[in-house]
């Protein structure tokens, strides 16, 4: 018998495979969405006009980067990506004395990197000190100042967590942050059905094509027998029960897919579906309730002008 070393990314991918893939109904965490065309095509969807988060959001920063910023000595960005939307709290930041810090986490360290290049470049006067590491796994306090820090988790990612991994992610963040320190969370409101389906079936086929990628990556990372995008679909669908948009690609004709390497395998019905990702629409006040039970008091829930999307600022207790 041989074995096969797996390198960690595929053993990543493996291990969320024997996670999900076999349960009922099948998931891929959406992580798997992000290699490089992944992220690109994220990037088209930030732009649509169906796709108005990204947007709102931008426009609540502008209005708030004062307020957002505050005092703060410290900056620190989760899953910070180009740190696109952010330049306009760094703009705060880096005109304030005292070397100010920006601490861009992400797992991508090929953009992170490069992210943060660029950052040191425009602004001269800000210590940019990237992480590359895995968001929903911080160890060890912050870098910066107990109780002078700013942790900016954008996006509206928050709502890509289930109920357990939501509350694990918070704990985990109470616990390397300190008293006084605060956290800008953005988050997406609950809103007509038809508007949100829209926001992740855009009318081009970006989002179609950004959940079939994933079908790519898994083929090209694992090996597989009988994953083929072509027998799959693309759907967006509003689970009111849940408050959630799901995404989820649907089989087409029935299909019988196996990992040799997982010495497991599955057929899916023509109509059944793997569940590729949850993004969960909030009541605002909701969400500030369940910050409270993590030790997060609000200090501000902001609203763009349209009322579509939300920004809690919360400091530790
Ligand atoms: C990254 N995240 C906040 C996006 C969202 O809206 O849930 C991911 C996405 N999926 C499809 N379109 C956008």
């Amino acid at each position: 018998m041989t074995t096969r070393a797996a390198d960690p990314h595929t053993a990543a991918l493996e291990s969320d495979l024997r996670e999900g893939f076999f349960r009922d109904p099948p998931t891929v965490p959406p992580r798997w969405f992000y290699d490089e065309k992944g992220s690109l095509l994220f990037d088209r969807i930030t732009r649509l006009a169906e796709y108005y988060p990204t947007r709102a959001e931008a426009e609540i920063l502008r209005a708030r980067a004062a307020d957002i910023v505050g005092a703060a000595g410290t900056v620190v960005e989760l899953g910070a990506g180009t740190c696109e939307k952010t330049r306009v709290l760094l703009d705060v930041l880096a005109a304030r004395a005292g070397a100010p810090r920006f601490v861009p986490v992400d797992i991508s360290t090929e953009m992170l990197l490069d992210t943060a290049r660029a950052l040191a470049a425009e602004y001269p006067g800000l210590r940019v000190e990237p992480v590359v590491g895995d968001l929903t796994a911080l160890d060890g306090p912050l870098p910066g100042e107990p109780g002078g820090r700013l942790v900016l988790f954008l996006g509206g990612t928050v709502g890509n967590f289930d109920e357990a991994q939501r509350a694990g992610f918070l704990t985990m963040l109470r616990g390397v942050m300190d008293p006084g320190d605060r956290l800008a969370l953005g988050f997406d409101l609950v809103k007509d059905p038809g508007r949100l389906v829209a926001a992740y079936d855009d009318a081009a086929g970006v989002t179609a094509e950004f959940n079939l990628n994933m079908l790519d990556v898994i083929t090209r990372t694992v090996p597989s027998t009988g994953l083929d995008r072509r027998d799959f679909r693309h759907e967006a669908v509003w689970n009111a029960g849940e408050s959630r948009i799901e995404m989820w690609l649907r089989a087409v004709r029935d299909v019988r897919i196996d990992f040799p390497t997982l010495g497991r395998g599955r057929t899916l019905a023509a109509g059944e579906g793997i569940r590729t990702e949850i993004a969960r629409k909030f009541e605002p006040g909701a969400l500030v309730d369940e910050l409270a039970g993590h030790g997060f008091l609000g200090r501000a829930v902001w609203t763009d002008g349209a009322g579509d999307f939300g920004l809690a600022l919360v400091v530790v207790d």
